[in-house]
Protein backbone atom coordinates (compact mmCIF):
# COMPACT_ATOMS: atom_id res chain seq x y z
CA UNK A 1 0.00 0.00 0.00
CA UNK A 2 1.13 3.46 -0.83
CA UNK A 3 2.01 5.51 1.92
CA UNK A 4 -0.37 8.16 2.72
CA UNK A 5 0.86 11.61 1.72
CA UNK A 6 1.18 14.12 4.54
CA UNK A 7 -1.82 16.54 5.10
CA UNK A 8 -0.85 20.06 4.75
CA UNK A 9 -4.01 22.01 5.86
CA UNK A 10 -3.84 25.69 4.31
CA UNK A 11 -4.99 28.30 6.99
CA UNK A 12 -7.63 30.44 5.51
CA UNK A 13 -7.06 34.27 5.00
CA UNK A 14 -3.97 36.44 3.82
CA UNK A 15 -0.85 34.42 3.36
CA UNK A 16 2.49 36.25 4.84
CA UNK A 17 5.14 37.09 2.19
CA UNK A 18 8.48 38.13 2.50
CA UNK A 19 9.06 41.35 -0.08
CA UNK A 20 11.90 43.19 1.33
CA UNK A 21 15.18 42.80 3.51
CA UNK A 22 17.88 45.07 4.94
CA UNK A 23 20.89 44.79 7.04
CA UNK A 24 23.48 47.16 9.36
CA UNK A 25 26.43 46.88 11.09
CA UNK A 26 28.24 48.88 12.78
CA UNK A 27 31.77 50.87 11.47
CA UNK A 28 34.00 49.60 14.17
CA UNK A 29 35.32 45.98 13.60
CA UNK A 30 37.42 44.01 16.02
CA UNK A 31 39.06 41.22 14.50
CA UNK A 32 40.94 38.29 16.17
CA UNK A 33 44.35 39.93 16.41
CA UNK A 34 43.08 42.78 17.94
CA UNK A 35 41.31 40.95 20.95
CA UNK A 36 44.48 38.77 21.16
CA UNK A 37 46.69 42.22 22.30
CA UNK A 38 44.32 42.22 25.63
CA UNK A 39 42.96 38.44 25.84
CA UNK A 40 44.78 35.23 26.51
CA UNK A 41 43.70 33.74 23.17
CA UNK A 42 44.98 34.01 19.40
CA UNK A 43 43.41 34.41 15.87
CA UNK A 44 44.22 30.59 15.30
CA UNK A 45 42.23 29.28 18.25
CA UNK A 46 38.96 31.80 17.36
CA UNK A 47 38.72 30.62 13.71
CA UNK A 48 39.33 26.93 14.80
CA UNK A 49 36.78 26.32 17.68
CA UNK A 50 34.37 29.12 16.61
CA UNK A 51 35.05 29.97 12.22
CA UNK A 52 34.95 33.75 13.64
CA UNK A 53 37.36 35.98 12.19
CA UNK A 54 36.14 39.95 13.00
CA UNK A 55 33.04 41.44 14.25
CA UNK A 56 31.73 44.99 14.24
CA UNK A 57 31.20 46.56 17.54
CA UNK A 58 28.54 49.68 17.88
CA UNK A 59 30.29 52.72 19.04
CA UNK A 60 30.91 54.17 21.74
CA UNK A 61 27.42 55.73 22.77
CA UNK A 62 25.78 54.16 19.90
CA UNK A 63 22.63 51.68 20.78
CA UNK A 64 20.58 49.03 19.53
CA UNK A 65 17.88 51.33 17.69
CA UNK A 66 20.48 53.15 16.02
CA UNK A 67 21.20 49.80 14.24
CA UNK A 68 17.55 48.74 13.99
CA UNK A 69 16.73 52.11 12.18
CA UNK A 70 19.22 51.62 9.49
CA UNK A 71 18.12 47.83 8.80
CA UNK A 72 14.88 49.05 8.71
CA UNK A 73 15.23 51.79 6.47
CA UNK A 74 17.30 49.61 4.15
CA UNK A 75 14.19 46.61 4.39
CA UNK A 76 11.57 49.59 3.72
CA UNK A 77 13.41 50.69 0.64
CA UNK A 78 13.63 46.82 -0.75
CA UNK A 79 10.34 46.33 -0.40
CA UNK A 80 9.42 49.46 -2.65
CA UNK A 81 9.08 51.88 -0.08
CA UNK A 82 5.42 52.80 1.25
CA UNK A 83 4.36 52.07 5.41
CA UNK A 84 3.60 49.47 7.26
CA UNK A 85 0.91 49.03 10.21
CA UNK A 86 3.12 47.63 12.67
CA UNK A 87 6.97 47.52 13.56
CA UNK A 88 8.30 44.00 15.94
CA UNK A 89 11.67 44.15 17.25
CA UNK A 90 13.38 40.98 18.38
CA UNK A 91 16.03 41.89 20.96
CA UNK A 92 17.58 41.06 24.24
CA UNK A 93 19.52 44.42 24.38
CA UNK A 94 16.76 46.99 24.30
CA UNK A 95 18.07 50.58 24.60
CA UNK A 96 16.47 50.51 27.75
CA UNK A 97 14.63 48.06 30.21
CA UNK A 98 11.69 50.00 29.72
CA UNK A 99 9.61 51.74 27.41
CA UNK A 100 10.56 49.04 24.66
CA UNK A 101 12.85 50.36 21.83
CA UNK A 102 10.52 49.38 18.41
CA UNK A 103 7.88 52.52 19.29
CA UNK A 104 11.54 54.48 19.55
CA UNK A 105 12.00 52.68 16.11
CA UNK A 106 9.06 53.09 14.65
CA UNK A 107 9.19 57.31 15.17
CA UNK A 108 12.55 57.81 13.75
CA UNK A 109 11.72 55.65 10.70
CA UNK A 110 8.68 58.33 10.54
CA UNK A 111 6.30 55.65 10.12
CA UNK A 112 3.50 57.39 12.62
CA UNK A 113 1.01 55.37 15.21
CA UNK A 114 1.59 52.13 14.29
CA UNK A 115 1.75 49.24 16.32
CA UNK A 116 5.54 48.48 17.85
CA UNK A 117 6.52 46.33 20.38
CA UNK A 118 9.66 43.91 21.04
CA UNK A 119 9.68 40.23 21.41
CA UNK A 120 12.32 39.15 24.12
CA UNK A 121 13.46 35.57 22.98
CA UNK A 122 17.30 35.96 22.73
CA UNK A 123 18.79 34.71 19.43
CA UNK A 124 15.36 33.02 18.72
CA UNK A 125 14.07 36.11 18.87
CA UNK A 126 13.81 36.56 14.94
CA UNK A 127 12.29 33.11 14.31
CA UNK A 128 9.80 34.26 17.17
CA UNK A 129 8.90 37.39 15.73
CA UNK A 130 8.88 36.26 12.13
CA UNK A 131 5.87 33.80 13.68
CA UNK A 132 4.09 36.94 15.50
CA UNK A 133 4.51 38.91 12.66
CA UNK A 134 3.13 36.51 10.32
CA UNK A 135 0.05 35.95 12.96
CA UNK A 136 -1.11 39.80 12.67
CA UNK A 137 -0.71 39.51 8.67
CA UNK A 138 -2.80 36.20 8.79
CA UNK A 139 -5.51 37.16 10.87
CA UNK A 140 -6.03 40.83 8.99
CA UNK A 141 -4.63 43.06 11.93
CA UNK A 142 -1.97 44.24 9.41
CA UNK A 143 -1.51 44.25 5.95
CA UNK A 144 2.63 45.13 5.80
CA UNK A 145 4.77 44.27 8.81
CA UNK A 146 8.45 45.40 9.82
CA UNK A 147 10.21 43.01 11.54
CA UNK A 148 13.65 43.73 12.48
CA UNK A 149 16.35 41.80 14.66
CA UNK A 150 19.19 43.72 16.17
CA UNK A 151 21.22 43.35 19.23
CA UNK A 152 24.59 44.82 20.86
CA UNK A 153 25.90 42.19 22.93
CA UNK A 154 29.67 43.61 23.32
CA UNK A 155 27.79 45.86 25.36
CA UNK A 156 26.74 42.87 27.84
CA UNK A 157 29.86 40.90 27.17
CA UNK A 158 32.46 41.42 29.60
CA UNK A 159 35.60 42.36 28.04
CA UNK A 160 37.89 40.28 30.47
CA UNK A 161 36.26 37.18 29.57
CA UNK A 162 37.88 35.15 26.79
CA UNK A 163 35.22 32.70 26.13
CA UNK A 164 32.35 35.45 25.30
CA UNK A 165 34.41 38.23 24.48
CA UNK A 166 35.51 36.58 21.58
CA UNK A 167 32.04 35.49 20.15
CA UNK A 168 29.57 38.56 20.09
CA UNK A 169 29.23 41.27 17.66
CA UNK A 170 26.66 43.78 17.32
CA UNK A 171 24.40 44.40 13.98
CA UNK A 172 21.01 44.41 12.91
CA UNK A 173 18.67 42.84 9.84
CA UNK A 174 14.77 43.65 8.93
CA UNK A 175 12.23 42.42 6.85
CA UNK A 176 9.37 43.42 5.63
CA UNK A 177 5.76 41.04 5.02
CA UNK A 178 2.96 41.78 3.55
CA UNK A 179 -0.27 40.43 2.90
CA UNK A 180 0.03 37.96 0.16
CA UNK A 181 -1.51 34.59 -1.14
CA UNK A 182 -0.52 31.03 -0.04
CA UNK A 183 2.33 28.89 -2.03
CA UNK A 184 3.73 32.39 -3.87
CA UNK A 185 7.28 32.91 -3.96
CA UNK A 186 7.82 34.99 -0.81
CA UNK A 187 5.76 32.95 1.69
CA UNK A 188 6.85 32.10 5.24
CA UNK A 189 5.66 29.53 7.84
CA UNK A 190 5.08 26.89 8.80
CA UNK A 191 6.57 27.50 12.15
CA UNK A 192 8.20 25.25 15.25
CA UNK A 193 8.95 27.24 18.25
CA UNK A 194 10.04 26.00 21.69
CA UNK A 195 11.27 26.60 25.23
CA UNK A 196 12.88 25.04 27.91
CA UNK A 197 13.24 27.46 30.87
CA UNK A 198 14.25 25.19 33.59
CA UNK A 199 17.51 25.87 31.76
CA UNK A 200 18.03 29.61 32.11
CA UNK A 201 21.06 28.85 33.29
CA UNK A 202 22.80 28.35 30.47
CA UNK A 203 22.96 32.26 29.28
CA UNK A 204 22.10 34.60 31.61
CA UNK A 205 22.34 38.01 32.78
CA UNK A 206 21.56 37.89 36.17
CA UNK A 207 21.96 41.84 37.37
CA UNK A 208 19.52 44.36 35.63
CA UNK A 209 15.96 43.40 35.68
CA UNK A 210 13.72 42.84 38.57
CA UNK A 211 15.32 39.83 40.41
CA UNK A 212 18.56 41.36 41.01
CA UNK A 213 18.91 45.20 40.17
CA UNK A 214 21.75 46.69 38.64
CA UNK A 215 24.47 46.95 41.11
CA UNK A 216 24.38 51.22 41.39
CA UNK A 217 20.65 50.33 42.55
CA UNK A 218 21.43 48.01 45.53
CA UNK A 219 23.78 47.98 48.31
CA UNK A 220 27.53 47.20 47.18
CA UNK A 221 27.52 44.39 49.75
CA UNK A 222 27.72 40.73 47.93
CA UNK A 223 27.55 42.30 44.47
CA UNK A 224 29.85 40.88 42.03
CA UNK A 225 30.51 43.13 39.16
CA UNK A 226 30.62 40.06 36.89
CA UNK A 227 27.11 39.98 37.25
CA UNK A 228 26.37 43.19 35.50
CA UNK A 229 27.39 40.73 32.25
CA UNK A 230 26.34 37.98 30.22
CA UNK A 231 27.34 34.15 31.59
CA UNK A 232 27.30 31.63 28.97
CA UNK A 233 27.70 27.66 29.45
CA UNK A 234 29.60 27.37 26.23
CA UNK A 235 29.57 23.77 26.07
CA UNK A 236 26.29 22.82 27.06
CA UNK A 237 24.73 25.09 24.75
CA UNK A 238 26.64 23.86 22.06
CA UNK A 239 24.83 20.55 22.78
CA UNK A 240 21.63 21.95 23.27
CA UNK A 241 21.95 23.81 20.29
CA UNK A 242 22.89 20.99 18.51
CA UNK A 243 20.03 18.80 19.30
CA UNK A 244 17.50 21.53 19.33
CA UNK A 245 18.11 23.02 16.16
CA UNK A 246 17.87 19.57 14.32
CA UNK A 247 14.63 18.40 16.12
CA UNK A 248 13.08 21.90 15.55
CA UNK A 249 14.37 21.61 11.80
CA UNK A 250 12.47 18.46 11.18
CA UNK A 251 9.60 19.93 12.89
CA UNK A 252 9.07 22.14 10.59
CA UNK A 253 9.72 19.96 7.19
CA UNK A 254 7.34 17.47 8.57
CA UNK A 255 4.61 20.32 9.10
CA UNK A 256 5.33 21.34 5.80
CA UNK A 257 5.52 18.59 4.13
CA UNK A 258 9.02 19.24 2.71
CA UNK A 259 11.83 16.32 2.36
CA UNK A 260 15.86 17.48 3.57
CA UNK A 261 15.90 16.99 -0.32
CA UNK A 262 13.70 19.68 -1.44
CA UNK A 263 15.73 22.62 0.90
CA UNK A 264 17.60 24.61 -0.86
CA UNK A 265 19.25 25.92 1.77
CA UNK A 266 19.56 25.80 5.68
CA UNK A 267 20.20 29.25 7.60
CA UNK A 268 21.27 28.52 10.68
CA UNK A 269 21.59 30.97 14.08
CA UNK A 270 25.04 31.91 13.35
CA UNK A 271 26.36 31.06 16.89
CA UNK A 272 29.41 28.78 15.91
CA UNK A 273 30.29 27.25 12.75
CA UNK A 274 30.92 24.08 14.03
CA UNK A 275 27.56 24.42 15.90
CA UNK A 276 26.01 24.77 12.43
CA UNK A 277 28.01 22.19 10.73
CA UNK A 278 26.94 19.62 13.47
CA UNK A 279 23.65 20.31 12.32
CA UNK A 280 23.96 19.34 9.06
CA UNK A 281 26.20 16.76 9.70
CA UNK A 282 23.24 14.77 12.44
CA UNK A 283 19.77 15.74 9.39
CA UNK A 284 22.66 14.60 6.81
CA UNK A 285 22.79 17.77 5.26
CA UNK A 286 25.21 18.60 2.61
CA UNK A 287 27.22 21.02 4.05
CA UNK A 288 27.71 23.22 0.79
CA UNK A 289 23.84 24.01 1.50
CA UNK A 290 24.49 25.74 4.68
CA UNK A 291 24.89 29.42 4.75
CA UNK A 292 26.79 31.48 6.40
CA UNK A 293 28.70 34.35 7.32
CA UNK A 294 29.78 34.13 10.87
CA UNK A 295 33.13 34.49 9.74
CA UNK A 296 32.61 38.69 9.23
CA UNK A 297 30.29 39.39 11.89
CA UNK A 298 30.36 36.37 14.84
CA UNK A 299 27.39 35.76 16.74
CA UNK A 300 24.97 38.87 16.42
CA UNK A 301 22.09 36.93 18.72
CA UNK A 302 18.98 38.25 17.34
CA UNK A 303 20.14 39.47 14.45
CA UNK A 304 22.15 36.87 13.55
CA UNK A 305 19.23 34.80 10.79
CA UNK A 306 17.78 38.49 9.15
CA UNK A 307 21.49 39.79 8.52
CA UNK A 308 22.05 36.07 6.67
CA UNK A 309 18.49 36.51 4.59
CA UNK A 310 19.77 40.42 3.78
CA UNK A 311 22.99 39.37 2.90
CA UNK A 312 21.93 36.18 0.68
CA UNK A 313 18.75 38.76 -0.82
CA UNK A 314 21.44 40.99 -1.66
CA UNK A 315 23.93 38.52 -3.57
CA UNK A 316 20.66 36.66 -5.01
CA UNK A 317 22.09 33.19 -4.48
CA UNK A 318 18.84 31.89 -4.34
CA UNK A 319 15.94 31.26 -6.73
CA UNK A 320 12.06 33.09 -6.33
CA UNK A 321 9.88 29.82 -4.71
CA UNK A 322 13.62 28.14 -3.45
CA UNK A 323 12.88 26.13 -0.26
CA UNK A 324 14.49 27.64 2.25
CA UNK A 325 14.44 26.53 6.20
CA UNK A 326 15.87 29.21 8.90
CA UNK A 327 16.74 27.87 12.29
CA UNK A 328 17.78 29.13 15.87
CA UNK A 329 18.86 28.33 19.25
CA UNK A 330 19.70 30.95 22.26
CA UNK A 331 18.61 31.94 25.72
CA UNK A 332 15.64 30.80 27.69
CA UNK A 333 16.37 28.55 26.20
CA UNK A 334 14.43 29.16 22.98
CA UNK A 335 14.56 27.65 19.70
CA UNK A 336 12.49 27.80 16.89
CA UNK A 337 12.67 27.22 12.56
CA UNK A 338 10.44 28.18 9.63
CA UNK A 339 9.90 27.22 6.16
CA UNK A 340 10.48 30.18 3.89
CA UNK A 341 9.90 30.21 0.10
CA UNK A 342 12.48 32.42 -1.27
CA UNK A 343 10.83 35.40 -2.47
CA UNK A 344 10.80 36.89 -6.22
CA UNK A 345 13.24 40.39 -6.84
CA UNK A 346 11.41 43.48 -7.93
CA UNK A 347 8.51 45.46 -7.32
CA UNK A 348 5.48 43.80 -4.82
CA UNK A 349 2.42 42.65 -5.79
CA UNK A 350 -1.27 44.50 -4.83
CA UNK A 351 -0.43 43.91 -0.94
CA UNK A 352 -3.46 41.59 -0.46
CA UNK A 353 -2.11 39.82 -3.25
CA UNK A 354 -4.87 40.62 -6.09
CA UNK A 355 -4.11 39.65 -9.40
O1 LIG B 1 23.85 32.03 20.61
C1 LIG B 1 23.95 31.27 21.78
C2 LIG B 1 25.06 31.89 22.64
N1 LIG B 1 26.10 31.00 23.03
C3 LIG B 1 26.94 30.41 22.20
O2 LIG B 1 26.83 30.53 21.03
C4 LIG B 1 28.06 29.55 22.78
C5 LIG B 1 28.12 28.19 22.18
N2 LIG B 1 29.38 27.55 22.59
C6 LIG B 1 30.50 27.71 21.89
O3 LIG B 1 30.52 28.35 20.87
C7 LIG B 1 31.75 27.02 22.39
O4 LIG B 1 31.43 26.16 23.48
C8 LIG B 1 32.85 28.03 22.84
C9 LIG B 1 33.42 28.75 21.61
C10 LIG B 1 32.30 29.04 23.83
C11 LIG B 1 34.01 27.28 23.49
O5 LIG B 1 34.51 26.30 22.57
P1 LIG B 1 34.76 24.80 23.06
O6 LIG B 1 35.34 24.06 21.94
O7 LIG B 1 33.47 24.30 23.65
O8 LIG B 1 35.88 24.99 24.15
P2 LIG B 1 35.85 24.60 25.70
O9 LIG B 1 34.90 25.48 26.46
O10 LIG B 1 35.71 23.12 25.83
O11 LIG B 1 37.31 24.99 26.13
C12 LIG B 1 38.48 24.31 25.65
C13 LIG B 1 39.70 25.02 26.18
C14 LIG B 1 39.62 25.33 27.68
O12 LIG B 1 40.91 25.18 28.23
P3 LIG B 1 41.32 23.83 29.03
O13 LIG B 1 40.33 23.74 30.17
O14 LIG B 1 41.15 22.71 28.04
O15 LIG B 1 42.71 24.10 29.45
C15 LIG B 1 39.23 26.78 27.72
O16 LIG B 1 39.66 27.43 28.90
O17 LIG B 1 39.83 26.29 25.54
C16 LIG B 1 39.97 27.31 26.51
N3 LIG B 1 39.41 28.54 25.96
C17 LIG B 1 40.11 29.38 25.18
N4 LIG B 1 41.37 29.32 24.75
C18 LIG B 1 41.80 30.32 23.95
C19 LIG B 1 38.14 29.05 26.10
N5 LIG B 1 38.03 30.19 25.43
C20 LIG B 1 39.23 30.42 24.84
C21 LIG B 1 39.72 31.45 24.02
N6 LIG B 1 41.00 31.35 23.60
N7 LIG B 1 38.97 32.50 23.63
Amino acid sequence: MQPSPPRIVEPCGPSPVLCGFGGHLPEPVVTNHELATRLDTSDEWIRQRTGIAQRHRVAPGGATSDLAVEAGRQALASAGGGTVDAVVLATSTPDHISPATAPDVAARLGLGPVAAFDIGAVCSGFVYGLAVSASLVRAGVATRVLLIGADTYTTLVDPNDRTTAILFGDGAGAVVLRAGRAGEPGAVGPFDLGSDGTRKDLILVPNGGSRQRSRSARPPVGSDPRDDHVHVVGGEVFQHAVRRMCQSTRNVLDSAGWSLDDVARLLPHQANHRIATAVARRLDLPEDRLLSNIEQVGNTAGASIPLLLARTWERGLLRPGDKVVITAFGGGLTWGSAAISWPSPGPPEDPLGRE
